[in-house]
């Protein structure tokens, strides 16, 4: 969502804060700004931007206007909660007198009071954001004598909610001031200034010295160094950041756009996934997580938790823990699981999924669980994130960056993460033989070459896709971990295509949806060679039975498949631990062309936002 980029003490800082802006895009947002101090006038200079997909390039253009000395700069990406997305609302927000510039990631849960007793107070707002309710709070401390530092940490006790701001205060040219609490944020120091950044990616072409700041911890950057306190104003200490990853892997290299880097990377991802989880033997191992084998033994319930794309990979979760720790499992959307007032216990196991670590819902999610007294742990593929901060354990997917809003290599990363640990499962409760163990590891070794086959096979996804670019109507149908394929199939051509994509078990249309079926509608059935695959062709009968073109995703060679289908994806037969990831393949490419012959930008699809920081 909202992204912050600001840096000081470094030669042309507007430069540099637009480039930071633009790696932040891929988060998500509808307008942009960026605030610089004047060093020679003692003012702040402001521009802003709402133009959806343009912002930055506006902005770019604005700077002209900008004042030749330019001290302590921050730039915004903003995703609309509260207040149209409009360049009134666009951040950076200022104070009454204009001296204090203010950005701001999260929500200000409340900011109705807070700015009714600041309006009673004579403050006068120009905006409809929450935002600006701490720019005025702030700039009441100020004149009451504080600097900017002691001003913001003197805030923080009054606001509440999730939150990261950066403030500049024209009264002090080479100073940034930033505060977090639970939203990310992160700063960065060079050998001549200093750098603020919502995410790691955007900072590495800057610097690898990175630093997490702490909840409701405050960094005052300059020139002349870094100081951290808390909110009661004493000496605190961020937490440095072990960086593995390369400035190039956050860039495009030459593909047209970072999903189909992403798609095609998915080998390697895979690879790195699974690098080092089992020992020679076919033992898993896991040793990143905190928890003993004999700590896994004693839970007698898992529950896994996530949103989007992350929550289908916990669906075949979900089925491997089953299938092969034999222990209780269960899926939940993370934003549901948070009010449904679960019962859990010591003895379970929560699991939360998250590429970004960030996700406002599974993190409360977590959160909750804790809280009602179970164990969490956490899947993230962003090292150091706030989940992985907050979980008891945590395992990384390390799939590298992914910067398309899309999740792909990310996804089936956590798909074989969570395979892993379902095997590492059923070691510690004595489930599974030497023979098995060592079984599943072959197949999940193999899965990187699998995912390769079924990029660079005989057939042409794409050439499949494109037949189907005037199609709204969609159905994806599958049955166990087909139907995990199936949801991740429609999510991806929902949010990429921009057209009606449904899934469902293919066993439930029976039930109600299948009265949509008519001539014109496309079904793509997960047909894989599973103990379903025959059920799965009965359904492929009704549906075409009533008008509708079948779309297979079937193993290559499946004549009998090909044969009952209007058209096949095929993919390299698998066994049950890694088919529904290997089946999930061609589905992206599938989504991708459909929405790029649509018009539709790939990596940032409307209305959406990478890392969705807000509830
Ligand atoms: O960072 P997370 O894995 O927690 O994100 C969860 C979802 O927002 C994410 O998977 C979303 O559904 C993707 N855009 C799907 O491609």
């Amino acid at each position: 969502m909202c992204g912050i980029f600001g840096v000081t003490g470094l030669p042309d800082p507007l430069t540099l804060v637009a480039d930071g802006l633009r790696a932040l895009e891929y988060r998500g947002y509808d307008s942009a700004g960026i605030v610089t101090v004047d060093p020679e006038r003692g003012e702040l200079w402001r521009c802003r931007a709402a133009e959806r997909g343009r912002s930055i390039e506006k902005l770019e253009t604005k700077m002209h206007d900008a004042p030749v000395h330019r001290g302590a700069t921050l730039g915004h990406t903003r995703w609309a909660t509260h207040g149209a997305p409009n360049e009134e609302n666009a951040h950076p927000h200022v104070d009454c007198s204009g001296r204090i510039g203010l950005v701001h990631n999260g929500i200000i849960e409340n900011h109705r009071e807070l700015s009714a007793e600041l309006r009673s107070a004579g403050h006068a707002f120009s905006s409809a954001t929450d935002t600006e309710t701490f720019a005025h709070l702030v700039e009441s401390k100020v004149r009451a004598g504080a600097c900017l530092r002691e001003a913001v940490a003197a805030c923080l006790g009054s606001v509440t909610g999730d939150f990261a701001v950066a403030l500049v205060d024209a009264a002090e040219p080479h100073t940034i001031v930033a505060a977090r609490r639970t939203s990310p944020l992160i700063f960065g120091r060079t050998p001549i200034g200093a750098i603020v950044s919502s995410d790691i990616a955007a900072a590495l072409p800057t610097t690898r010295d990175l630093y997490q700041l702490g909840d409701d911890q405050v960094v005052e950057l300059s020139p002349d160094g870094v100081v951290v306190i808390d909110a009661s104003g004493a000496p605190a200490e961020a937490r440095r950041l072990a960086v593995s990853w390369s400035v190039e892997a956050a860039q495009k290299s030459g593909y047209p756009d970072f999903m189909s880097k992403e798609i095609a990377e998915q080998p390697v991802a895979l690879a790195q996934t699974l690098l080092g989880r089992f020992s020679s033997a076919g033992v898993p191992e896991l040793e990143e997580l905190a928890l003993s084998r004999r700590e896994l033994a004693g839970f007698n319930r898992v529950v896994l938790v996530a949103c989007g794309s992350s929550y289908h990979a916990c669906m075949s979760g979900r089925d491997a823990i089953e299938r092969l720790a034999k222990v209780p499992a269960e899926v939940d959307i993370a934003s549901e699981f948070r009010y449904r007032e679960a019962v859990l216990g010591a003895d379970t196991l929560v699991i939360a999924v998250s590429q970004s670590g960030e996700t406002i819902d599974t993190l409360h999610a977590l959160r909750e669980a804790r809280r009602r007294g179970a164990k969490a742990i956490a899947v993230s593929n962003v090292v150091d994130s706030v989940m992985a901060r907050e979980a008891d354990g945590v395992i990384y997917t390390h799939a590298g960056p992914e910067i398309g809003v899309a999740s792909t290599k990310c996804h089936l990363a956590q798909h074989a993460l969570l395979a892993v640990f379902a095997l590492h499962l059923a070691h510690s409760r004595g489930e599974l033989s030497g023979e098995s163990l060592a079984a599943a590891a072959a197949e999940l070794t193999a899965l990187p070459g699998l995912v390769e086959a079924a990029l660079t096979g005989s057939q042409d996804h794409a050439a499949v896709a494109r037949r189907y670019v005037g199609v709204n109507d969609f159905y994806f149908l599958g049955r166990r971990s087909g139907f995990t394929v199936a949801a991740e199939g429609a999510l991806k051509l929902k949010e990429l295509a921009y057209v009606r994509a449904e899934a469902y078990p293919a066993g439930e249309m029976k039930h109600g949806p299948i009265s949509l079926i008519e001539p014109g509608a496309v079904v793509v059935v997960i047909a894989l060679r599973d103990g379903l695959w025959e059920k799965v062709m009965g359904n492929v009968e009704e549906m075409r039975a009533r008008g509708a073109t079948v779309v297979a995703v079937c193993e290559e060679g499946d004549q009998e498949t090909e044969a009952a289908a209007d058209a096949v994806l095929k993919v390299p037969g698998a066994g049950a631990l890694v088919r529904p990831i290997v089946g999930v393949v061609p589905l992206q490419r599938f989504a991708y062309e459909i929405a790029r012959a649509r018009g539709n930008d790939v990596d940032r699809p409307r209305n959406l936002a990478k890392v969705v920081t807000v509830e």
